[in-house]
């Protein structure tokens, strides 16, 4: 670029692309600079290489944040269907994996595609391997000091991201411009993240590594629940994973419980007691083995004491047996951290950030969108639709 840009944006992860091929549209002369060596690497590594790039049922109930009608506006005006309409465009194949949620038929690749070539015809300029050491207020505008020298611009839009898989270029730059501004921050924690457990329950659970069944899991904290998804969990080396899992430690904390029902829907006391009155010389074993994954079905009689015919089973026994089944309860150890984390709960907070323009209250010339805010998303393509609809309101009112 040789002009002056009227904007800089700094991250070519979804959120600032999509910001940046939108201003461009408008007329606006864009430069995108980002310090990792490829654009959109969390794109091509999300939604297991096929991106989970929306939700059709995405509205602002699935979000997070201390301040939840701040995303209204943005969801509202750019939805589901909107980025659906542009994949469409591009002839990007796509698939309905589970309700509502749209994954990349081939690869995440064909959505960074499309992007980056929206971004080429919109006039967009994307500077990589380049860092941000400084910005400042330069009257009107603002002015950039980085690793490829100076740039004077109009404005800056600060789209770094989280905290999550650092290797991939995750920073807190963002939190750190918003602090040199007087804007708040609030506590980041890792969240779409699995369980750590301790030493008896991780040997369990390694044992049972790559056995998934579907749950219903809620957090506990002083005996309160706290989210409540009825999602597959997934047994690992290292402890608990698996979409409910992963949902659920966005409400969990640590020192909280978690309280698992490995029958969802099914009240395991009255169907042990019919079937011990039906069939009394039915093993429990193949009782368990007819409901749960055969693996999960053995360890659970390894554990809990042996196996044996219901007839003979008391109906003390067969109460405990229902409490296992539909109320398990453990600690996790904790988190698995930013190291695997797909998101950031908190961040960058919206108080002092317009939801129709991302503009910071008294500082038109900053921006902040996608992930960097204090706005997470469920799992299931939310946080994506949440990066193009922040880009979109954004990149329309720069
Ligand atoms: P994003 O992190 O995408 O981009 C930020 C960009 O800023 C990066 O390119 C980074 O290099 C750059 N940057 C950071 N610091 C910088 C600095 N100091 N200077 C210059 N550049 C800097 N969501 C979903 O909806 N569906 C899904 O399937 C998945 N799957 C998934 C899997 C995994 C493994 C992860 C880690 C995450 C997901 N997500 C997801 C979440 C989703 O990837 C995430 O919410 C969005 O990518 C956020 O978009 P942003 O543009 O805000 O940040």
């Amino acid at each position: 670029m040789t002009l002056q840009p009227d904007v800089v944006v700094i991250g070519a992860g979804a959120a600032g692309l999509m910001c940046a091929l939108t201003a461009g549209y408008a007329g606006r002369r864009v430069l995108v600079l980002d310090h990792a060596n490829k654009a959109g690497r969390k794109i091509l590594m999300s939604g297991g290489g096929r991106c989970n790039f929306t939700n059709l049922a995405s509205g602002p109930a699935n979000f997070f944040s201390d301040n939840p009608r701040f995303c209204i506006s943005a969801l509202k005006r750019y939805r589901p269907e909107h980025f659906v309409e542009l994949v469409e465009r591009h002839g990007v194949e796509y698939v309905e994996k589970a309700p509502g949620q749209l994954f990349c038929a081939d690869s995440a690749r064909a959505l960074l595609g499309v992007l980056l070539t929206e971004c080429d015809w919109a006039g967009v300029e994307i500077r990589l391997k380049t860092s941000v050491d400084r910005i400042e207020r330069l009257g009107e505008g603002m002015r950039l000091e980085t690793s490829a020298g100076r740039i004077d611009t109009g404005a800056v839009v600060v789209a770094t991201g989280g905290l999550s898989i650092p290797t991939m270029g995750a920073s807190g730059f963002g939190y750190d411009v918003a602090r040199q501004f007087a804007l708040a921050v609030t506590e980041t924690r890792p969240a779409l993240v699995p369980f750590t457990l301790t030493s008896r329950w991780k040997e369990r659970s390694a044992e049972l590594a790559g056995v998934a069944c579907d749950v219903r899991v809620r957090a506990l904290r002083d005996g309160e629940p706290r989210g409540d998804y009825r999602e597959p969990m997934l047994f690992t080396h290292r402890g608990l994973s698996g979409p409910g899992m992963l949902q659920i430690s966005s409400h969990w904390q640590p020192g909280d419980e978690l309280a698992i029902d490995l029958l969802p829907g099914v009240p395991a006391f009255e169907a042990l007691a019919a079937a011990r009155r039906e069939t009394p010389r039915r093993q429990l074993s193949s009782w368990l083995a007819e409901r749960l994954p055969k693996r999960l079905a053995q360890a659970l009689i390894e554990w809990h004491g042996g196996d044996g015919v219901l007839a003979e089973r008391s109906n003390a026994e067969l109460s405990r047996w229902a409490e296992r089944l539909n109320d398990w309860r453990l600690k996790p150890a904790g988190t698995e951290g930013w190291r695997t984390a797909e998101v950031t709960l908190g961040g960058v907070d919206t108080r002092a950030v317009s939801s129709k323009t991302f503009a910071v209250n008294d500082l038109p010339q900053l921006r902040f969108i996608g992930e960097v805010l204090d706005v997470t998303g469920e799992l299931g393509g939310h946080n994506f639709q949440w990066a193009w609809a922040s880009g979109v309101a954004c990149g329309n009112a720069l």
